[in-house]
Order: structure tokens, then sequence, then C-alpha cells
């Protein structure tokens, strides 16, 4: 059984085959990016030129930066505004002619570290954060998925966390390091008092570089990166696709 994931993100959109049953990568993903203004139209005909390149005719789970509720798109952060409303697994859907599953970025990610990474077999709360493009969050009790948490928009000593703490920021303010990590590290402590995490997870496009960061966390509770890297948005799209279409 393999199963097309693919995960829309602020910069690139990626797809890989994948194993639903082990959550390994089947084939070199192949990446593309984001056309400019990542509007409805572009971004369906990228998601069409992914599943063209691996020749595909099946069911394909997709990770997208929103709120998704029944494959519509209820909210739209980084992304252009005209997917408020969109049916977003129709739109691949007609694209590419196949079934597509669409669910949370963030959610994919989780699903993926929960069943076979970092989270795997941990019980309690688990909490994903993905740092990229935006703050993405995912939710686990018992390894089940709260979806569509989408707490990088919560506020931070009066600022969204989002707009402080995503590596994006980071960039754009060239922070060092350090000054970044301080940032993070307050978003993450007001998300340990909300929540009290048995484990908190690190994913996301910053992950490559967790030797910089992940030492200067304070927060209590135990902070690992995400064991899938930044495939792990890929699997978890997979993943969810398999368990809804099979
Ligand atoms: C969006 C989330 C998404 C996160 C990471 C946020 O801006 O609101 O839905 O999961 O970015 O891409």
């Amino acid at each position: 059984m393999q199963i097309l994931g693919i995960d829309i993100g602020g910069t690139g959109i990626k797809g890989a085959l994948v194993e639903p049953d082990t959550g390994s990568l089947l084939a070199e993903r192949y990446r593309l990016p984001t056309p400019e203004g990542a509007k409805p139209a572009p971004i369906a005909e990228v998601v069409k030129r992914i599943a063209l390149q691996f020749d595909w005719h099946a069911p394909i789970g997709c990770g997208f930066p929103a709120v998704i509720r029944n494959g519509v798109a209820e909210s739209a952060a980084n992304i252009n505004q005209k997917w408020i409303g969109t049916n977003v697994s129709q739109l691949f859907s007609e694209a590419t002619g196949c079934p597509v599953y669409v669910v949370n970025d963030a959610d994919a990610a989780g699903l993926a570290e929960v069943n076979f990474g970092a989270g795997k077999g941990v019980y309690g709360v688990v909490m994903m954060i993905t740092i990229g493009t935006g703050l993405g969050s995912a939710l686990f009790i018992d390894g089940k998925l709260v979806p569509n948490t989408e707490l990088g928009h919560i506020e931070v000593e009066c600022d969204e966390a989002e707009s402080i703490a995503s590596d994006v920021v980071r960039k754009q303010q060239n922070l060092s390091w350090k000054k970044w990590a301080k940032r993070l590290d307050k978003y993450l402590c007001t998300l340990e008092n909300l929540f009290s995490p048995d484990l908190m997870i690190l994913g996301g496009g910053a992950i490559k570089k967790q030797d910089q960061f992940i030492p200067l966390l304070t927060l209590h509770t135990k902070v690992i990166p995400a064991e899938l890297g930044n495939d792990a948005g890929i699997v978890g799209a997979a993943l969810a696709a398999f368990r809804a279409l099979g």
C-alpha cells in the first residue's frame, strides 16, 4: 500500500510516496516552490504537477496550513484570503483526478510523530509545535488528535506568537539564535503553563538547526526534536488519508 503525501508550506510544496503502515518514504521527495501569492488555482496546479511527477492515480493525503474541516479551509493566516471557504479537498481532487484527503499541516506532522516518531507510545498530553513560515500546533491525548488547535495564534506578552517567534520572523528580522530562542522560549513556556503537556515535540523547517536553540529553552517539560524532521508533514498527511480513504 502506498499513498502520495503532499505538504503545502509557505515557501515550498513537497510530495513523496509513503508507506502508511510504517511511515517510510518510498522514493525521493519532490519539491516545487510555492507560487507567489499562494492563491488556490496556482497551488492546485503545483499539486497536479507533483501527482504527475509520480504518475499517481490513487489516494493523496495533503497537509495544508489552515483550519480544515470536512475538506474546507476555514482560516488563512499565511496564505491567500481566497482560501477561506474553499473546499481544498475537492479542488485538489479535480486538479489531480485522485481522491484527496486534506488535513491541517501541523496536525499531519503531529500524527506522523505520534505514530512513527518522537511521540510513539507516549500517553498523556503530547504537543507538537512546527516552526516554519508560521507556528503550527498539534495536540494529542493518549495518541488521539484534537484537530485544528491553532496555538501559533495565542498572545504572548501582547503579541501574536507567530508574528514574533516563527522561523520566518527570525530570518526577516535577522535575529541571533539567542534572541530568537528567548522569544520561542516565552511562547513555549506559555503553552506549558496552559496545557501542562507530558511531552513537547518541535518540528518544521527550523528543526534542522535544533542545536542552535533547543539547548537554550528553559521549560520543565521534556522537549525533543521531531524524529521525522521536516518529512513529518508528508508522512502524516499520507497516514491521515490512508485512515480516511482506505
Ligand atoms: C496556520 C496554521 C498552520 C501553521 C503552520 C499558521 O499560520 O494558522 O493552520 O498549521 O501556520 O503552517
